[in-house]
């Protein structure tokens, strides 16, 4: 457990590693029927998560295309936040969480020893559910993503770069006049708007929105909305959502996760269903989808 949160100094080797034998073991349950695995930028496969002697989720795997939107649905407990947590290795920070299986990005293993944490956490951001900026300025709340990764550059370049990420975050004709106030002074949808452009900031490839509109009223909402179609030309997006008509809306694949309980009442996530979205909303393949979609659920 604790050697996952071990920053290795030897990252710098992770292109060198032999990768070939890790692509035959991932199953078919990894791609899809059009081949999404080719083109993935991450993909799990046989991840099962602990906490402790919990099994939270088991099994998982999924293929997640670059460029895409993948919405991961299903009822409260499932394990769609600890999934999505494992996307990039923020797990490790729950002392008793362990992955077993792997998590691949371009096929590389990102929980194996010479992978650094942090690096991952740069190239994988991550939007949370509440807004949570910090108590900084607009302008530091952006910088600061950059200048935890060693920005070097001048001052001007900064402010190209601050630019650059609240213009992607379609939030800059709302601030740029107003840089030095606090990132409390905006609303909830333009906060979640400035935590979007903290997240890209750094450039990362992947980005893991948990719940991202859950706090929002439907205007804000809306507006994150039309941004994540517009962010999927730059990134690859994965986003949890409890709002079908969101994953409708917005992704490009839906995975269905359900819930087993055992006998001695445990309740532990599984993958149910994972399809292009449309496909998966207007003729899933598993009764248990159906049942999900049209409300029968529970
Ligand atoms: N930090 C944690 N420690 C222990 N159990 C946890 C922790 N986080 C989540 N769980 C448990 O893991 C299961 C999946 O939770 P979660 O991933 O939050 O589901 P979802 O996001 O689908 O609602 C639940 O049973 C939950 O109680
Ligand atoms: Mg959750």
């Amino acid at each position: 457990m604790t050697d996952r949160t071990d920053i290795s100094e030897e990252s710098d080797q992770m292109a060198d590693e032999p990768t070939a034998e890790v692509s035959e073991e991932v199953p078919a349950a990894a791609t899809t029927a059009d081949g999404a695995s080719q083109n993935a930028v991450m993909q799990t496969v046989g991840m099962d998560v602990f906490y402790g002697e919990f099994k939270a989720v088991e099994n998982v795997s999924l293929g997640f295309p670059e460029h895409e939107i993948t919405a991961l649905i299903g009822p409260s407990g499932c394990g769609k936040s600890t999934v999505l947590r494992c996307l990039n290795r923020m797990n490790d920070l729950i002392p008793s969480a362990r992955v077993d299986g792997k998590v691949l990005m371009h096929d590389k293993d990102i929980y194996e020893s010479d992978v650094d944490p942090v690096e991952i956490r740069r190239r994988i951001g991550m939007v949370f559910q509440q807004p949570n900026p910090f108590s900084k300025s607009i302008y530091d709340n952006v910088a600061w993503g950059a200048k935890i990764n060693g920005f070097k550059g001048k001052k001007s370049d900064m402010d190209d770069l601050v630019e650059r990420a609240l213009t992607q975050a379609a939030l800059w004709g709302e601030v740029k006049d107003k840089l030095d106030e606090s990132g409390y002074s905006l609303s909830g949808g333009q906060q979640q708007r400035l935590c979007i452009a903290r997240a890209v900031a750094p450039e990362p490839e992947v980005l893991l929105m948990d719940e991202p509109c859950s706090a929002l009223d439907p205007i804000a909402t809306l507006r994150i909305e039309e941004l994540m179609l517009d962010l999927k030309q730059a990134y690859s997006i994965i986003i949890v959502t409890h709002n079908m008509q969101q994953a409708a809306r917005v992704s490009d694949r839906t995975a269905f996760f359900s819930v087993d309980v055992n006998a001695s009442g445990q309740r532990t996530g599984r993958l149910v269903e994972y399809d292009e979205t449309d496909r998966l909303f207007t003729s899933p393949a598993e009764q248990e989808t159906e049942d999900y979609i049209t409300g029968r659920f529970g």
